[in-house]
């Protein structure tokens, strides 16, 4: 599938090597077809030398390497980055962008491309169990597609949506997902300790039980309500912990945090799209209606 395709990285951080390790586990590229460049020559060495790639700390010379661009830097840096490749990378180059609210117009605009390709992975990607929302211009052509979800299946789970809006309401519940289990695990494990178990003990009970119930709820095809009801006999120490839960308004806090974080992606994308318009002298769409 990916031939002689070539793949170069431009920010080669923890997402970065997350997909570098994913597609060189599943033997997708050789690596020599792929190019990291990172600011730090530490760490393009440490990719060099962990996964035999190829390596540079000149952003540039990693776009002209490659057939597909894959932008993994972080979201404050996408802006210089974008100007310093513009005019550099190819046309027929496919740009496959992780990073987090950029807009797939800010990063064509700025790179002078048609190709893109925007996705919101997530960071259990790091071990293969990711989640990764994406979409794609009109121009990537099928073979490119197919490219692109044998990556992110080489990260976990993947989900095409056929217009960009779903990926801000992905980045608030897949995207950002990690941090409400984790805080509802941290929130348990302190409540054990609370009943008087140590803190290992504690974190292992949380941990093995959410496994649990995640695959359990993954292999059943019952409603989790009636997978919540399976636990909760009638005057039993689970319908009195579930009313003190609704009590405490959980399914509303939940509802009220990702509709947060969905609104917050949209104006972080908002305000990049405007940033990166104002440097590069083009008017907002409404002044040119
Ligand atoms: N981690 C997540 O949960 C997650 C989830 C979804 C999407 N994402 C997106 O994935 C992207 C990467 O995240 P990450 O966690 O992998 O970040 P990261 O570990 O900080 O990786 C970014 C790398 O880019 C390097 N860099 C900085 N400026 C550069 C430049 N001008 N040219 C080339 N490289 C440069 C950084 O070096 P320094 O460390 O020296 O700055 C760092 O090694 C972000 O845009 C984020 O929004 C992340």
């Amino acid at each position: 599938m990916f031939a002689d395709t070539r793949l170069a990285f431009i920010g080669s951080g923890v997402m970065g090597e997350a997909i570098i390790k994913g597609i060189l586990a599943k033997g997708l590229i050789d690596p020599q077809r792929i190019i990291v460049s990172d600011i730090l020559p530490d760490r393009v060495q440490e990719l060099q030398r962990q996964y035999g790639v190829r390596g540079t700390t000149d952003n540039s010379e990693a776009a002209r390497f490659a057939d597909i661009l894959i932008l993994s830097v972080k979201p404050q840096v996408l802006g210089k980055v974008l100007r310093e490749l513009r005019g550099k990378v190819a046309e027929d180059v496919l740009v496959f962008s992780i990073v987090a609210g950029a807009r797939i117009r800010t990063i064509a605009r700025g790179l002078g491309v048609n190709a893109v390709i925007r996705v919101m992975p997530n960071t259990p990607a790091q071990i293969g169990a990711g989640m990764s929302v994406w979409t794609a211009t009109s121009t990537v052509s099928a073979r490119q597609k197919e490219q692109a979800q044998a990556i992110l299946s080489a990260l976990g789970e993947e989900a095409y949506v056929d217009e960009e809006r779903y990926l801000d309401m992905a980045t608030a519940v897949s995207g950002t997902g990690p941090a409400y289990i984790f805080l509802m695990m941290e929130a348990l494990t302190d409540a054990a300790v609370h009943l008087g178990f140590s803190r290992k003990m504690a974190l292992d009970l949380v941990t093995q039980t959410t496994l649990g119930s995640v695959l359990f709820a993954k292999q059943s095809s019952k409603h989790l309500a009636e997978l919540r009801n399976m636990v909760t006999s009638p005057g039993g120490t689970s319908a009195e912990a579930l009313y003190q839960l609704e009590k405490g308004s959980l399914r509303t806090v939940l509802s009220k945090a990702v509709w947060a974080a969905y609104q917050k992606s949209k104006l972080l994308g908002e305000m990049s799209e405007k940033e990166e318009d104002e440097i590069n002298g083009i008017a907002p769409l409404e002044e040119k209606l």
